[in-house]
C-alpha cells in the first residue's frame, strides 16, 4: 500500500521519507500523485507512467538522501514504470542529482518530462552525475530556469547526453543552446525547439560545427527567425534531416536566387505562416510534403516531381497550379483561397490525386456544367473531403451563400448562354474575315482557341 508513496518519495528528489506525504490515483496505467496532507494512497505498482503534479519541493530539498539500501534498490529495479512526468512544480536544482540517481535504478524509465516547472537556481556549481541513465527522451514544456552558462559541468553528463534520442524544449523562452551541449548530443534524432526565442544569430551558435550530426526531425516553429537564406546556410550540413518545421516565423522578403542548398535528405518541409508572398526561394529538391498554408501567396509555379502532399490553404491563389510539374501529387489543400471554379477536366490528369480540399473559396455558380463537374469530383471520385458543407457560391447574386450542392441547376442557363455568346463572336470574326480578308488563317485559329 505504501509502494506508490515510497516511489513518489524517491522521486521527490531524494526526500526524507516521513516528511513526504502524498496522494496518488491511478487511471489506466498512468499514476498521478500530488503532495498533500491526506494519507490515502492507492497502489500505483502496475502503472507505466508516474506523474507528480503540483507543489513546492523546496521544503524537502534539505533532506536529500544520496544512499539507498538494498531493499529500496530492489524495489526500484522491479518497477514497470517507463515514463516520469513532473507537472506544475517548483523544483530546487539541488534536488536533481538525487532524482537522477533514483531514476538510474529503474531499468525501464526511458522518458522524462517536465511541464510547467520552475527550477530554482542553486548557489553552488550544479554537480549532476549522469550515473547509468537509460533515459532516451527528455521533454521540457513551459519551464523556467536560470541559464546554465558555466554552472553545469557537461563532462559528468556526457555519457547520458550521448545516448539521448529525443529532446523537446518548447515554450520556455530559450534563446540558444550552448555549442558544447549541441556537439555532445550526437545521437539526437528529434529536436523540438518550438515556441522559443531563437533568432538567426543564436541559431547559428546553437548549430555550430559538428552539432546534432544524426538529427532527423527539427521543429523550430514559432521562433524569431527572419532570414530564410541564413537558416538554410545554418542547417545545410544536417545531411540526415528528413523533417523540418519552420512554420510561424516571419521571414523577410529575400533574394529570389539563392546559393544555399537544403539537405538532400529533407522530405517534409513546413513553411506555414511565414509571411511568404511568392515561393521564389530555393526549396529542398526531394521533398514529398510541403506546407505553404496561411501565407499571402497569389502566384505559384512549383516543379517538384516527387511531391506527394501540398498544403496551400489560406492563401490568395485564384488558379490551381500547373499539373504537369507535379505529376506525383496525391494530396492537395487549396481551401480558403480565391478560386471561383475548379479546372475539373485538368484535375483528372492528376493520376495519383486522392484528396483535394478546395472549400471556402468564392465559387461562381453561374454554370450548370461547372457545378455538375464539381459534384462529380465529390461523388464519383470521392476526391473532396470537405464536400458539400464548405462549397459555397459567391456569385451570381441570386445564389450567393448557397451551397453548390443546393443550387437549383434546372434554372441555370450558363451553358446555352455561353455557346450563343461564343457563337456570335465566332460569326462576327468569320464575317470580318470574309468581308475584309485581313485576318490570316493562323491568327484566326489562335483567336478561336482563345475563345
Ligand atoms: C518554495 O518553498 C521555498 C522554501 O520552503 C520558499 O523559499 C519559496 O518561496 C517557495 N516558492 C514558492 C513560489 O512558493
Ligand atoms: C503552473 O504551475 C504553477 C505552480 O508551480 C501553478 O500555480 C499554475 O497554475 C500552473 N500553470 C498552468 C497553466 O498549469
Ligand atoms: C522519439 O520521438 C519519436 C517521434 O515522436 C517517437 O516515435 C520515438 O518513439 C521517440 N523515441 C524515444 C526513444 O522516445
Ligand atoms: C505545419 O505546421 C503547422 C503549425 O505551425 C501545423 O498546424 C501543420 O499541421 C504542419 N504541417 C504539416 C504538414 O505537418
Ligand atoms: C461567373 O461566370 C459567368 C459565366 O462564365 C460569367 O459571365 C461571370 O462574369 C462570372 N462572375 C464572376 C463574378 O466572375
Amino acid at each position: 500500500m505504501y509502494a506508490a508513496l515510497t516511489f513518489v518519495s524517491f522521486l521527490l528528489l531524494g526526500l526524507n521519507f516521513p516528511k513526504a506525504k502524498g496522494m496518488c490515483y491511478l487511471t489506466e496505467q498512468h499514476c498521478v500523485c500530488s503532495l498533500s496532507d491526506m494519507r490515502t494512497f492507492f497502489t500505483c505498482l502496475p502503472a507505466t507512467t508516474y506523474e507528480l503534479r503540483g507543489g513546492n519541493l523546496s521544503q524537502f530539498a534539505g533532506f536529500s538522501r544520496t544512499e539507498l539500501d538494498a531493499n529500496e534498490i530492489a524495489f526500484l529495479e522491479a518497477l514497470l514504470v517507463s515514463k516520469l512526468i513532473f507537472t506544475d512544480l517548483i523544483v530546487p536544482e539541488v534536488s536533481l542529482p538525487v532524482a537522477l540517481k533514483v531514476v538510474s535504478y529503474t531499468p525501464l524509465v526511458s522518458e522524462l518530462e517536465f511541464v510547467n516547472c520552475t527550477f530554482l537556481k542553486s548557489a553552488d556549481q550544479l554537480g549532476i552525475d549522469g550515473y547509468d541513465l537509460k533515459v532516451s527522451s527528455l521533454r521540457f514544456h513551459k519551464v523556467t530556469a536560470a541559464p546554465l552558462d558555466d554552472r553545469l559541468d557537461i563532462s559528468s553528463l556526457q555519457n547520458w547526453l550521448e545516448i539521448l534520442e529525443n529532446l523537446t524544449v518548447t515554450e520556455s523562452q530559450v534563446t540558444s543552446i550552448p555549442c558544447k551541449i549541441s556537439t555532445v548530443l550526437r545521437a539526437l534524432h528529434l529536436l523540438d525547439l518550438s515556441g522559443n526565442h531563437f533568432q538567426d544569430q543564436t541559431l547559428e551558435t546553437s548549430f555550430c560545427k559538428g552539432a546534432f550530426s544524426q538529427l532527423q526531425v527539427l521543429k523550430l516553429h514559432g521562433n524569431n527567425l527572419r532570414s530564410y537564406e541564413t537558416v538554410c546556410q545554418i542547417l545545410a550540413h544536417l545531411n540526415r534531416l528528413t523533417h523540418l518545421d519552420l512554420s510561424q516565423n516571419d521571414f523577410l522578403p529575400g533574394p529570389p536566387f539563392s546559393s544555399c542548398s537544403w539537405p538532400q535528405s529533407l522530405r517534409v518541409f513546413n513553411l506555414s505562416s511565414t509571411g511568404l508572398e511568392h515561393m521564389d526561394r530555393a526549396l529542398p529538391p526531394n521533398i514529398e510534403v510541403l506546407d505553404l498554408s496561411a501565407n499571402r501567396i497569389f502566384i505559384l509555379d512549383l516543379s517538384i516531381p516527387g511531391l506527394k502532399e501540398l498544403y496551400l490553404s489560406n492563401n490568395r491563389l485564384s488558379t490551381i497550379l500547373s499539373i504537369k510539374n507535379l505529376p506525383g501529387l496525391e494530396v492537395l489543400s487549396i481551401d480558403q483561397n480565391q478560386l471561383s471554379q475548379l479546372p475539373t477536366k485538368d484535375l483528372l490528369h492528376w493520376k495519383h490525386l486522392k484528396s483535394l480540399r478546395a472549400g471556402l473559396n468564392p465559387y461562381n455558380c453561374s454554370c450548370k456544367q461547372t457545378i455538375r463537374e464539381i459534384q462529380g469530383l465529390a461523388t464519383h471520385k470521392a476526391l473532396l473531403p470537405d464536400w458539400p458543407h464548405d462549397y459555397i457560391c459567391r456569385s451570381p447574386p441570386d445564389y450567393q451563400d448557397y451551397l453548390l450542392d443546393e443550387v437549383p441547376l434546372s434554372l441555370l442557363q450558363c451553358n446555352k448562354a455561353a455557346v450563343v455568346r461564343q457563337g456570335s463572336i465566332v460569326c462576327l470574326l468569320m464575317c470580318l474575315h470574309l468581308v475584309l480578308g485581313l485576318v490570316s488563317l493562323p491568327a484566326y485559329r489562335s483567336l478561336f482557341i482563345v475563345l
